[in-house]
């Protein structure tokens, strides 16, 4: 496959893997509209990036995520996520190797506005899965708009869905591991975003490198930083989907290509973990000497994460931690 060019126009063919839904917020009220673009294959790549800034606003300063589990997760499975929300605005204890959770965090403060900080808020625990395990977006809009913690007095709120691996979601695995969007709750707008536990589902589309990618190149899969290919994958969706959401939060801030099949601060970079990534390969990893998990990053608890490049408009590449 591809790989290579001169030093300035390097064409990065950027594994599957991920693909993911904008719903781009329509002028009526509490409606949402979804729109699909599936880039299950791969995406060519010219250096430097250019994520051009529509004009919007962004969303910046204090946010609160509020999270809704919606069917079976346990404790485990939520603690790996949270640790992760929590580990995006904690400044770590110490600046020594590896890198953090937080630094990753920061490239967003170099996008307009300065820092997001995010504090997890409420979260609704759905075990009895109330609304089915055949999810649309209506669903997934109402379970967003029905979170505790709407009370627009405290600022900026992301409500984030997560549906454990025994649920289907319209357009999961097909054309996508998650999806942010915006409408408007009691006239309040909302950013909502969705991600689903791809384990069972398509865990070679939405947990690579935790698994066997479905096309391209069959490297052998890492195994994931905190033991689970399903939760470890989500927190790869989670990160490319919150990421998105905050530096195009309403369809008008940051991102290339069109504004239904939009290429955002992480989706941009699919498939880069580390330098020297290329389709099917990571990049180069941290490797935890006893378990063997790949990592680059840790947060809060000593917990270790994998993360995916994030584009950064001060240098207009896709920045690589380690
Ligand atoms: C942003 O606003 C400027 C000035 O009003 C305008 O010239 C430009 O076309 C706008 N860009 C986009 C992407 O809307
Ligand atoms: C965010 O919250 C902290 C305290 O939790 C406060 O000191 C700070 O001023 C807030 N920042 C903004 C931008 O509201
Ligand atoms: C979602 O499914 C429900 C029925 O379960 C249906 O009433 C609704 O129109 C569907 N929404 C979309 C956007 O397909
Ligand atoms: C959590 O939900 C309760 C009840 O709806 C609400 O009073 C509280 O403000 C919410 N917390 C946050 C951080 O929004
Ligand atoms: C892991 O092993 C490598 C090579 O054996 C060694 O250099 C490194 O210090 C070890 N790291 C830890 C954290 O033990």
């Amino acid at each position: 496959m591809i790989i290579g060019g001169d030093h300035r126009l390097v064409l990065r063919l950027a594994l599957v893997v991920a693909s993911f839904v904008v719903l781009v917020q329509s002028h009526v009220p509490n409606t949402w509209e979804a729109t699909t673009f599936n880039r299950m294959l791969a995406l060519v790549q010219p250096d430097p990036i250019v994520l051009k800034y529509h004009n919007g606003s962004l969303l910046k300063g204090n946010v609160t995520v509020h999270v809704h589990w919606y069917g079976n997760f346990t404790p485990t499975h939520r603690s790996v996520i949270v640790d992760f929300i929590q580990s995006l605005s904690s400044i770590p204890h110490s600046h020594h190797s590896p890198p953090s959770v937080f630094s990753w965090w920061r490239t967003t403060a170099r996008y307009r506005g300065g820092p997001c900080t995010l504090t997890v808020g409420n979260q609704t625990l759905d075990p009895t899965y109330s609304l089915g395990k055949s999810l649309n977006t209506s669903h997934l809009r109402a379970l967003a708009s029905t979170q505790k913690g709407q009370n627009p007095t405290k600022g900026n709120a992301i409500h984030v869905v997560l549906t454990s691996a025994d649920v289907a979601v319209e357009g999961f695995c097909m054309s996508r591991c998650g999806t942010h969007g915006s409408g408007r709750v009691r006239n309040n707008r909302v950013v909502f975003l969705w991600v689903g536990n791809p384990a069972t589902q398509c865990p070679g589309e939405c947990a690579w490198p935790f698994h066997q990618p479905v096309y391209g190149p069959q490297t052998p899969p890492l195994v994931p930083p905190n033991g689970d290919v399903g939760v470890d994958g989500m927190v790869i969706s989670l990160a490319t989907v919150v990421a998105g959401a905050v530096t195009n939060p309403f369809g008008n801030g940051y991102y290339q290509g069109s504004v239904i099949a939009p290429l955002e601060a992480v989706s941009t970079c699919t498939g880069i973990f580390g330098k020297g990534a290329y389709p099917g390969y990571t990049g180069d990893v941290l490797v935890d000497n006893v378990t063997g998990a790949s990592y680059n990053v840790v947060g809060v608890h000593g917990r270790k994460f994998l993360l995916p490049a994030m584009w950064d408009p001060v240098t207009s590449t896709c920045k690589t931690l380690v």
